[in-house]
């Protein structure tokens, strides 16, 4: 059996991914500082898995700390999570941006060169694209530069890893740029949890619904689309999360060459602010409060992802309808706050 480490596996998108790997037939061990989580995912991959997970409540920036991961377990491949993720607080306090999500990355890929080497996700982001000049945007449409530090911390951090690959044939490496993942697992075990205030429109909706939150604020009504509202690509985390698995297998026998690829994750299909709120009061029969206000600083018009590499190399695809996606999302919020 192979063993993954998946820093800031507690997380949303590491909680996905470990229940994917371990379906399919991987060993995980979780490395996760809890800055931005709690242990509840990490109690539902159990659940839904059956499996005990190896957990260490462990700051990737600290050498010591991720070394005694290798040193008490066989690791044949990393999938990087572990970083902050708000684009507002990282404008803010971009000193702390980059001194986690780049030294937590740089340390991880030290100590797998001390540890001989092995596979590496990278978790960038649409983020890199910026607004691009024609949609959908390939894995070779150039990147932008960045708009927030958050944003140039993935920038860097694709290119320590392509550096890295290079340099150190003991390492393999895959960057996954995502494009807008919502959702929750089916068995309503596992899910988004965000910490205060959600900046992301998902979890904003469902909170809402929920009566958690007044009313749902839609930035922007006046972009260069049928109904005014912004265009995203939301992917399914079940199928985003089933992406990594791809990008592991990849790496374990197919890449002739051994080069660090990119892959676009997303579903190809741009989706408006305004369909999605009303797609989910029409799947979840639940009315969403919501106003239209001005723009949010810093959003683009729009940007969904050509997904061709992907499905050809990996052999990856979307799957799961939008409906399903915000029924499984709208059946989290209710467990979460005890709703009927
Ligand atoms: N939106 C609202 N109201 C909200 C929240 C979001 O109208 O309360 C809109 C946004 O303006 C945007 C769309 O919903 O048009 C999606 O917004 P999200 O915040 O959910 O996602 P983004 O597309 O802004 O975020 C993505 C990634 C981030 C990345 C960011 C960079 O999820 O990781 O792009 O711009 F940092």
């Amino acid at each position: 059996m192979k063993n993954i480490l998946i820093t800031g596996g507690a997380g949303f998108i590491g909680s996905h991914t470990a229940v994917e790997l371990i379906e399919a037939g991987y060993g995980v061990i979780v490395a996760d500082n809890l800055s931005n989580a709690d242990t509840t995912c990490l109690e539902g991959v159990e659940k839904i898995t059956g499996q005990k997970v190896p957990f260490y409540q462990i700051d990737c920036c600290k050498k010591e700390d991720l070394r005694k991961i290798f040193t008490e377990n066989r690791i044949d491949g990393a999938i990087h999570f572990a970083a902050f993720k708000a684009v507002g607080e990282s404008v803010e306090k971009p000193l702390m941006y980059y001194h986690n999500n780049l030294l937590s990355f740089i340390t991880l890929l030290e100590v797998m060169v001390e540890n001989n080497g092995g596979a590496v996700v990278f978790s960038s982001s649409a983020t890199v694209y910026g607004q691009p000049d024609s949609l959908p945007v390939t894995e070779d449409t150039p990147r932008k530069p960045a708009e927030s530090p958050y944003g140039n911390t993935k920038q860097i951090c694709e290119d320590i890893l392509m550096d890295a690959v290079k340099a150190h044939p003991c390492l393999k490496g895959v960057i996954l740029r995502y494009f807008n993942p919502i959702g929750a697992h089916p068995s309503a075990l596992i899910g988004e949890l965000p910490r205060g205030v959600p900046n992301n429109l998902v979890p904003f909706i469902t909170q809402t619904a929920a009566r958690l939150r007044e009313e749902l604020r839609i930035f922007g009504n006046d972009y260069s689309t049928s109904d005014g509202t912004a265009l995203r690509d939301y992917i399914d985390i079940v199928d985003l999360a089933a992406a990594h698995v791809s990008a592991l297998e990849r790496m374990t026998g197919h890449n002739p060459d051994g080069s660090c690829e990119v892959f676009n994750i997303g579903t190809g299909k741009p989706i408006s602010v305004m369909e999605l709120v009303e797609k989910f009061t029409e799947v979840n029969r639940v009315p969403v409060r919501y106003k239209i206000t001005g723009r949010r600083e810093g959003d683009v018009e729009a940007v969904w992802a050509d997904t061709s590499r992907a499905n050809k190399v990996l052999r990856w695809k979307a799957s799961r309808s939008v409906e399903q996606t915000l029924a499984n999302a709208w059946a989290w919020e209710k467990k979460l706050r005890g709703i009927n």
